[in-house]
């Protein structure tokens, strides 16, 4: 087998590539580029012959999955999958682990994949053995358009150091913006410049990771001053999908100061604009007239993705052996579980070991223990069950302990009563005792994968707190 450093590796974090990673994409990248400029367009049409890619887009696509395919194809290789899940069984509700393990079934050697919640294509990679590329999940990231956004900048700025790039539009809900910044922040004398709306903000979180990687990072209060310190201008769409507390027309509104006129650009004649793309036409972030100035770059940003995704599918997959479909999943567990002290709990506890086997949910908000009863309906399962002053259910309301005797609970149980009460502490109580006493955690940003209880993805947190999945804290 060839072997370089993206064999048959799953690609989902812009971060997890060292800038000579980045370079080597960015050479193969800009040679898939001369080959099609030599009318060779299809002189790789061996490498990925008999390979097969899953293009699995839950959520709206035009170039993203059709360069994709596109880059397949002109490799030699074949496709299956979908675009948009109407016509699948997610629409009975199948999830997201049984539907991937699927297309590895088969025959798939490679996934790309999109999808509305942050880490979900993490949770797919996860999953299988074979290697995932993150086409886009939710608000987090899109990793192989900061790889195209990189060759695109690389053609106006040879050698990317020294870069000074303003961002705007949304910069809230946006992933490009996120994953171009990260790609960034990997090269010498970065300088990013914004300015949004206060709804559209940079996100604190990101602002702090990039002046850690010494990114000078400069707000301005207008598109125009934000132009006069750069070289290219990276505008993004409002997000409308995923902005829940506007109508459309305000978030047409909010973006009026920040839409990209032609009278803008004379206050940097020279810059070049990027986009992501699509452009909202009905907020149009960008006048149309800017589309057919010397300015707009973004369709040739746009035919980059063609060149990328060919180098990327090309390192991943040339020369790899198919990969047996061989469902491997027991050793992926939550590690979300704080135990607590024994001491703690062995201390006079006489009111948990007045049941000998099952649950004892310990500091639920007043009025909080008959939604979980009627939520998980053990009561109606028959289960025994009790309160602090060993009441039956009726006085549920007014107690802060639920006893459910005999009950043992699955990882979606314990999801369900934490999203109802977080900071509850739950007893095992075996032969009278307390055998284990933990807080079970939930990832804090609530459009994570693990947060949707039917998709079951245990949660999972690195060492540094941060969720696996999401990398959020
Ligand atoms: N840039 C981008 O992701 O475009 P699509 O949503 O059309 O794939």
């Amino acid at each position: 087998m060839k072997e370089n450093n993206f064999s048959k590796k799953s690609f989902i974090s812009i971060d997890e590539l060292t800038q000579s990673e980045l370079t080597q994409i960015i050479k193969k990248a800009r040679m898939m580029k001369n080959l099609e400029k030599q009318g060779k367009r299809y002189e790789l049409n061996e490498a990925l012959k008999n390979k097969r890619l899953a293009s699995l887009f839950y959520e709206p696509s035009t170039r993203t999955r059709t360069s994709f395919e596109t880059a397949m194809v002109e490799l030699g290789g074949n496709l299956l999958g979908f675009a948009g899940t109407e016509g699948t069984s997610v629409m009975k509700n199948e999830s997201i682990l049984a539907t991937v393990m699927m297309y590895w079934a088969n025959h798939a050697d490679a996934v790309v994949m999109r999808h509305p919640k942050d880490g979900a294509v993490r949770w797919a990679s996860d999953v299988l053995g074979i290697p995932v590329i993150n086409g886009g999940d939710g608000k987090n990231e899109h990793p192989t358009q900061a790889l195209l956004d990189l060759v695109t900048i690389d053609e106006i700025t040879p050698g990317i150091n020294g870069t000074k790039i303003g961002f705007g539009g949304d910069l809230a809900h946006g992933r490009t913006v996120r994953s171009n910044a990260i790609a960034l922040s990997k090269y010498d004398n970065i300088t990013i410049n914004w300015a949004a709306a206060q709804e559209f903000a940079m996100p604190n979180d990101l602002i702090e990771f990039l002046k850690n990687k010494g990114v000078k990072v400069n707000q301005y209060d207008t598109v125009e001053e934000v132009m006069k310190n750069s070289d290219i201008y990276y505008m993004t769409r409002p997000q409308k999908e995923r902005i829940k507390d506007k109508t459309p027309q305000q978030v047409n509104e909010i973006m009026q100061k920040y839409r990209i006129t032609l009278d803008k650009l004379t206050a940097n004649p020279n810059i070049r604009i990027l986009h992501p793309l699509p452009v909202d036409s009905s907020t149009a972030e960008i006048d149309t007239d800017v589309f057919f100035s010397k300015n707009q770059y973004f369709f040739a940003q746009a035919e980059n993705g063609i060149f990328l995704r060919k180098a990327l599918l090309y390192e991943i997959l040339n020369g790899t052996e198919s990969t047996t479909f061989n469902p491997n999943i027991e050793q992926i567990v939550a590690n979300n579980r704080e135990y607590l002290q024994s001491k703690e709990y062995n201390k006079g506890e006489l009111l948990l070991d007045r049941i000998e086997h099952g649950i004892v949910i310990d500091h639920i908000p007043d009025g909080l223990a008959h939604t979980i009863d009627e939520t998980l309906g053990f009561s109606k399962r028959g289960y025994k069950i009790m309160t602090l002053a060993n009441a039956e259910s009726s006085s549920l309301q007014q107690k802060g302990m639920l006893k459910i005797t005999g009950a043992t609970l699955t990882e979606r149980e314990y999801k369900q009563i934490v999203e109802i009460c977080p900071n509850v502490t739950f007893n095992i109580i075996k032969d009278w005792n307390v055998a284990e006493k933990f807080k079970y955690h939930l990832c804090q940003n609530d459009n994570c994968v693990t947060r949707v209880i039917n998709e079951d993805v245990p949660p999972r947190f690195e060492e540094d707190g941060r969720c696996h999945y999401c990398g959020r804290k």
